[in-house]
C-alpha cells in the first residue's frame, strides 16, 4: 500500500489476527493486493441491488482477471439478512462451480458483511472471507470484529457465528454516495464507542460532530479511526463477547426490540440511538450515572440528530421483546449501561418498572 494517508491497524483476537487497512482512493491497491494474495482462488464479490448499481460496472472494471471473479447481489435492506436470501447465495455459489478454492469477498453495508460472512463460516466448512464495508456504519462497527449471522423472526442476529474476516479494507470514498440518513446510522455507532469507552473522544464529538456529519474530510476520517480503534481494543480482550465485549451492546436492548417492532421501517442506526436514550436513562434512574453526565449525552444526542425520528409502541410492547434478544439469561435481560462518561458496565438486571418508567420518559406511551 503506497499512499501515505493510508493507516493500518492490527487486530488479534482469540486465534483470529487481522488487518484493517484505512483510507482514500484504496480500491485499486485492495484488489491488486487480494489478486497476488489469493492466486489459485476464485472469488465472489457478494453485494447488495443498490450497490451493484452505484459500484458494480467502477469494480468490474477493477477486476482485470474476470473469468475468476463474480459479482453475486441480492435486495438491498435488513428484510434480506435471512435464511432464504443466504439459500439462494450459496445455491447460486455452486451453480458457478465454486468449491473450497474460493474467496468472498463482501461489499456493501453490514447486511452484506453479516450475510456473506455467514455464508462464508459454513460454505464447505468455511473459506476465506473479506470485508469492503460501504456504509459509515459498517465502516466503523459491523466490518470488524467478527460476528456474522442473519436476523430471524424471533429476533434479530439469532442464527450466526464468530467469524473474523481475513482482512477489511475500508475505503472512506464509498461516503460520498451514502445518502444523509444511512451517515446519522453511522453516528449512532460512533457516538456509541465514545459514550462507552472514550471520554476524550466524546469532547471531541462535543465540539465537531457537526462537522463530522457534513462529511468534512479531516473530521469524519478522524471520527472513524477512532471508532474502530475503541472497537478493535474491545473485541481483542473478548473475541466471543464472554464478558467485557458485552459493552458494545450499549443501546442495542432496546435498540433491537425498536427494530423489530417497526418491522425493520427503523434502521439499526436510529434504533440504537433512541434504545441508548432510554439506557442513559434506566442508568441514571438505577443510580449508576450522575446527572449532569446523562444531561452531557443528552445534547450529543440533540446534536447528532439522532432522535429526530419518531417511532410509537407502548412500553410493554418494546419490554416483551428485549426478551427474545440474545442477551437474557435465566429469563432476566442483562443490559449494557452506563456508569460515566467511556464508562461502561455490562451484565445489569434492572426491573421493568425503571424501564416503562424510562421509556416513558423517552416518549413511548
Ligand atoms: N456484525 C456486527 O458486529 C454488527 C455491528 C453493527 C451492526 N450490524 C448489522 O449491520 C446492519 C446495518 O448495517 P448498515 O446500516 O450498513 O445497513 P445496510 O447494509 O442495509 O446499508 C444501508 C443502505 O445503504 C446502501 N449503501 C451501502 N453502501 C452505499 C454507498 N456507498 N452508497 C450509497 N448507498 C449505499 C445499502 O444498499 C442500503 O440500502 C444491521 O443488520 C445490523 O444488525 C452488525
Ligand atoms: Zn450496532
Amino acid at each position: 500500500m503506497n499512499n501515505p494517508e493510508t493507516e493500518i491497524i492490527k487486530v488479534s483476537a482469540g486465534r483470529s489476527h487481522y488487518e484493517i487497512v484505512v483510507g482514500r482512493n484504496i480500491l485499486q491497491n485492495a484488489f491488486e493486493e487480494i489478486f497476488q494474495e489469493y492466486k489459485g482462488h476464485k472469488i465472489a464479490v457478494i453485494t447488495d441491488s443498490n450497490v451493484e448499481r452505484i459500484y458494480g460496472n467502477k469494480i468490474l472494471q477493477k477486476l482485470d482477471k474476470k473469468d475468476r471473479v463474480f459479482i453475486l447481489s441480492f435486495k438491498a435492506g435488513e428484510e434480506s439478512k435471512n435464511r432464504k436470501t443466504k439459500e439462494e447465495l450459496e445455491d447460486r455459489l455452486f451453480e458457478l462451480g465454486y468449491s473450497r478454492d474460493t474467496l468472498i469477498i463482501a461489499l456493501g453495508g453490514g447486511v452484506t458483511g453479516d450475510l456473506a460472512g455467514f455464508i462464508a463460516a459454513t460454505y464447505m466448512r468455511g473459506i476465506p472471507f473479506i470485508q469492503i464495508p460501504t456504509t459509515l456504519l459498517s465502516q466503523v462497527d459491523s466490518s470488524i470484529g467478527g460476528k456474522v449471522g442473519i436476523d430471524h423472526p424471533s429476533g434479530k442476529n439469532l442464527i450466526g457465528s464468530f467469524y473474523p474476516p481475513n482482512k477489511v479494507y475500508i475505503d472512506l470514498d464509498f461516503l460520498d454516495t451514502l445518502p444523509n440518513e444511512e451517515i446519522i446510522n453511522g453516528i449512532a455507532e460512533i457516538v456509541k464507542a465514545a459514550i462507552i469507552k472514550d471520554e476524550k473522544f466524546f469532547t471531541y464529538l462535543e465540539s465537531n460532530i457537526d462537522r463530522i456529519i457534513k462529511l468534512e474530510k479531516k473530521f469524519i476520517d478522524n471520527a472513524i479511526i477512532s471508532s474502530l480503534k475503541i472497537k478493535a481494543s474491545v473485541v481483542q480482550k473478548d473475541e466471543k463477547e464472554s464478558g467485557i465485549r458485552k459493552i458494545l451492546n450499549f443501546g442495542h436492548t432496546i435498540g433491537h426490540s425498536i427494530e423489530i417492532l417497526s418491522d425493520f421501517e427503523i434502521p439499526h442506526g436510529r434504533a440504537v440511538g433512541i434504545g441508548m436514550a432510554v439506557e442513559t436513562l434506566i442508568s441514571e434512574k438505577i443510580g449508576i450515572l450522575k446527572s449532569e453526565d446523562k444531561e452531557r449525552i443528552s445534547q450529543l444526542f440533540k446534536k447528532s440528530k439522532l432522535l429526530d425520528i419518531s417511532f410509537k409502541a407502548f412500553p410493554d410492547e418494546i419490554i416483551k421483546k428485549t426478551i427474545m434478544d440474545k442477551k437474557t439469561r435465566e429469563g432476566m435481560v442483562e443490559y449494557s449501561l452506563i456508569k460515566g462518561i467511556g464508562k461502561a458496565v455490562y451484565g445489569i438486571k434492572v426491573d421493568d418498572g425503571i424501564v416503562r418508567e424510562s421509556l416513558a420518559e423517552a416518549g413511548f406511551s
